[in-house]
Protein backbone atom coordinates (compact mmCIF):
# COMPACT_ATOMS: atom_id res chain seq x y z
CA UNK A 1 0.00 0.00 0.00
CA UNK A 2 1.73 3.47 -1.09
CA UNK A 3 0.37 6.46 1.23
CA UNK A 4 1.10 9.93 0.27
CA UNK A 5 0.23 12.43 3.09
CA UNK A 6 -0.55 16.00 2.60
CA UNK A 7 -1.10 18.62 5.04
CA UNK A 8 -1.49 22.38 6.25
CA UNK A 9 0.33 23.52 9.37
CA UNK A 10 0.56 27.01 10.46
CA UNK A 11 2.37 26.51 13.99
CA UNK A 12 3.72 23.27 13.18
CA UNK A 13 1.04 21.08 15.42
CA UNK A 14 -0.55 19.58 12.43
CA UNK A 15 3.28 18.62 10.47
CA UNK A 16 4.47 16.08 14.05
CA UNK A 17 1.40 14.47 13.02
CA UNK A 18 1.80 14.05 9.61
CA UNK A 19 5.67 13.68 10.32
CA UNK A 20 4.55 10.90 12.85
CA UNK A 21 2.08 8.79 10.17
CA UNK A 22 4.97 9.30 7.17
CA UNK A 23 7.42 7.66 9.57
CA UNK A 24 5.22 4.59 10.46
CA UNK A 25 3.77 4.28 7.03
CA UNK A 26 6.53 5.22 4.82
CA UNK A 27 4.75 7.61 3.73
CA UNK A 28 5.79 10.45 0.94
CA UNK A 29 4.71 13.52 2.28
CA UNK A 30 3.94 17.85 1.22
CA UNK A 31 3.20 20.13 3.03
CA UNK A 32 0.33 22.74 1.72
CA UNK A 33 1.98 26.30 1.64
CA UNK A 34 0.41 29.54 0.75
CA UNK A 35 1.85 32.11 -2.07
CA UNK A 36 0.87 34.96 0.86
CA UNK A 37 1.81 34.81 4.22
CA UNK A 38 -0.02 35.31 7.42
CA UNK A 39 0.65 37.15 10.21
CA UNK A 40 2.61 36.00 12.70
CA UNK A 41 0.67 37.98 15.70
CA UNK A 42 -1.76 35.53 16.93
CA UNK A 43 -4.26 37.90 17.29
CA UNK A 44 -3.50 39.60 13.92
CA UNK A 45 -3.76 35.80 12.60
CA UNK A 46 -7.16 34.78 14.25
CA UNK A 47 -8.85 37.66 12.85
CA UNK A 48 -7.70 37.28 8.89
CA UNK A 49 -8.47 33.71 9.38
CA UNK A 50 -11.82 34.19 10.86
CA UNK A 51 -12.30 36.31 7.88
CA UNK A 52 -11.48 33.70 5.39
CA UNK A 53 -13.41 31.57 6.63
CA UNK A 54 -16.31 33.56 7.09
CA UNK A 55 -16.59 34.15 3.40
CA UNK A 56 -14.79 30.46 2.03
CA UNK A 57 -11.78 32.33 0.74
CA UNK A 58 -9.21 29.86 -1.12
CA UNK A 59 -6.09 31.49 -0.53
CA UNK A 60 -3.20 30.50 -3.61
CA UNK A 61 -1.27 27.87 -2.55
CA UNK A 62 1.75 27.17 -4.47
CA UNK A 63 2.00 23.84 -6.71
CA UNK A 64 2.38 20.77 -5.41
CA UNK A 65 5.21 17.86 -6.30
CA UNK A 66 3.13 15.31 -5.34
CA UNK A 67 1.53 13.06 -7.74
CA UNK A 68 -1.28 12.06 -6.23
CA UNK A 69 -2.88 9.61 -8.53
CA UNK A 70 0.37 7.19 -7.80
CA UNK A 71 -1.21 6.55 -4.19
CA UNK A 72 -3.20 3.78 -2.97
CA UNK A 73 -4.64 5.90 0.48
CA UNK A 74 -4.46 9.71 0.46
CA UNK A 75 -4.12 10.82 4.17
CA UNK A 76 -5.06 14.93 4.65
CA UNK A 77 -4.23 16.83 7.68
CA UNK A 78 -4.96 20.22 8.55
CA UNK A 79 -5.47 22.76 11.71
CA UNK A 80 -8.86 24.10 13.21
CA UNK A 81 -9.56 27.33 12.12
CA UNK A 82 -12.40 28.64 13.02
CA UNK A 83 -14.49 25.16 13.24
CA UNK A 84 -13.59 23.84 10.29
CA UNK A 85 -10.25 23.19 8.15
CA UNK A 86 -8.13 25.98 7.35
CA UNK A 87 -8.78 28.12 3.96
CA UNK A 88 -5.48 26.84 2.69
CA UNK A 89 -6.76 22.94 2.27
CA UNK A 90 -10.22 23.28 1.25
CA UNK A 91 -7.65 25.52 -1.83
CA UNK A 92 -5.92 22.07 -2.41
CA UNK A 93 -9.20 20.18 -2.12
CA UNK A 94 -10.75 21.92 -4.83
CA UNK A 95 -7.87 21.53 -6.90
CA UNK A 96 -8.05 17.92 -7.38
CA UNK A 97 -10.65 15.36 -8.32
CA UNK A 98 -10.79 12.29 -5.45
CA UNK A 99 -13.70 10.31 -7.20
CA UNK A 100 -12.82 6.98 -6.11
CA UNK A 101 -9.97 7.69 -4.35
CA UNK A 102 -9.48 6.59 -0.89
CA UNK A 103 -8.89 9.41 1.31
CA UNK A 104 -8.33 9.40 5.46
CA UNK A 105 -8.99 13.25 6.72
CA UNK A 106 -7.18 14.04 10.15
CA UNK A 107 -7.49 17.49 12.33
CA UNK A 108 -5.45 19.23 14.89
CA UNK A 109 -7.39 21.51 16.98
CA UNK A 110 -7.29 23.13 20.60
CA UNK A 111 -10.25 21.93 22.08
CA UNK A 112 -13.12 22.44 19.78
CA UNK A 113 -12.83 20.56 16.48
CA UNK A 114 -16.25 22.05 15.10
CA UNK A 115 -17.16 20.35 11.88
CA UNK A 116 -13.52 20.34 10.01
CA UNK A 117 -13.88 16.52 9.10
CA UNK A 118 -16.97 17.29 7.33
CA UNK A 119 -16.35 19.97 5.65
CA UNK A 120 -13.28 18.79 4.32
CA UNK A 121 -15.29 15.12 3.21
CA UNK A 122 -17.98 17.70 1.48
CA UNK A 123 -15.10 19.08 -0.33
CA UNK A 124 -14.57 15.74 -2.23
CA UNK A 125 -17.01 14.30 -3.42
CA UNK A 126 -16.55 10.54 -4.82
CA UNK A 127 -14.31 9.70 -2.64
CA UNK A 128 -13.99 6.48 0.15
CA UNK A 129 -13.58 8.13 3.20
CA UNK A 130 -11.55 5.82 5.96
CA UNK A 131 -11.14 6.23 9.72
CA UNK A 132 -10.37 9.98 10.53
CA UNK A 133 -8.87 11.43 14.00
CA UNK A 134 -9.24 14.39 15.99
CA UNK A 135 -5.76 15.53 17.60
CA UNK A 136 -5.99 17.47 20.63
CA UNK A 137 -2.73 20.06 21.22
CA UNK A 138 -3.27 22.38 24.29
CA UNK A 139 -2.41 25.56 22.62
CA UNK A 140 -2.68 27.70 26.27
CA UNK A 141 0.19 25.40 27.10
CA UNK A 142 2.93 25.20 24.63
CA UNK A 143 0.82 23.49 22.64
CA UNK A 144 1.27 20.43 24.76
CA UNK A 145 -0.24 17.34 22.78
CA UNK A 146 -3.13 16.42 25.21
CA UNK A 147 -4.61 13.46 22.91
CA UNK A 148 -2.77 9.97 24.13
CA UNK A 149 0.16 8.94 21.54
CA UNK A 150 -1.09 5.30 21.83
CA UNK A 151 -4.41 6.39 20.49
CA UNK A 152 -2.63 8.72 17.48
CA UNK A 153 -0.16 5.02 16.93
CA UNK A 154 -3.50 3.12 16.98
CA UNK A 155 -5.33 5.00 14.44
CA UNK A 156 -2.17 5.27 12.48
CA UNK A 157 -1.73 1.56 12.61
CA UNK A 158 -5.66 1.34 11.16
CA UNK A 159 -4.78 3.25 7.98
C1 LIG B 1 -6.95 31.22 12.77
C2 LIG B 1 -7.05 30.15 13.82
C3 LIG B 1 -8.30 29.67 14.20
C4 LIG B 1 -8.41 28.63 15.12
N1 LIG B 1 -9.66 28.13 15.40
C5 LIG B 1 -9.77 27.06 16.24
C6 LIG B 1 -11.05 26.46 16.48
O1 LIG B 1 -12.09 26.87 15.95
N2 LIG B 1 -11.11 25.39 17.33
C7 LIG B 1 -9.99 24.90 17.94
O2 LIG B 1 -10.08 23.94 18.70
N3 LIG B 1 -8.76 25.42 17.71
C8 LIG B 1 -8.63 26.48 16.86
N4 LIG B 1 -7.39 27.00 16.59
C9 LIG B 1 -6.20 26.33 17.18
C10 LIG B 1 -5.55 25.37 16.17
O3 LIG B 1 -6.52 24.58 15.49
C11 LIG B 1 -4.59 24.40 16.86
O4 LIG B 1 -3.67 25.09 17.64
C12 LIG B 1 -3.89 23.54 15.79
O5 LIG B 1 -3.31 22.40 16.41
C13 LIG B 1 -2.81 24.31 15.07
O6 LIG B 1 -2.19 23.48 14.11
P1 LIG B 1 -0.82 23.88 13.37
O7 LIG B 1 0.22 24.04 14.48
O8 LIG B 1 -0.53 22.72 12.51
O9 LIG B 1 -1.05 25.16 12.65
C14 LIG B 1 -7.24 28.07 15.71
C15 LIG B 1 -5.99 28.57 15.37
C16 LIG B 1 -5.88 29.59 14.43
C17 LIG B 1 -4.52 30.10 14.06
Amino acid sequence: MKYGVVYYSFSGNTAQIAERIKAAKKADIERIETVASYPEDFDALLKQGKAEVERAFLPEIKPLNLDLASYDKLIIGTPTWWYTAAPAVFSFLKQHDFHDKEVVFFQTHGGEPGNAIQAMEAACPGAKFGNTMAIYFDYYHKNRLLTDTQEIDHWIASL
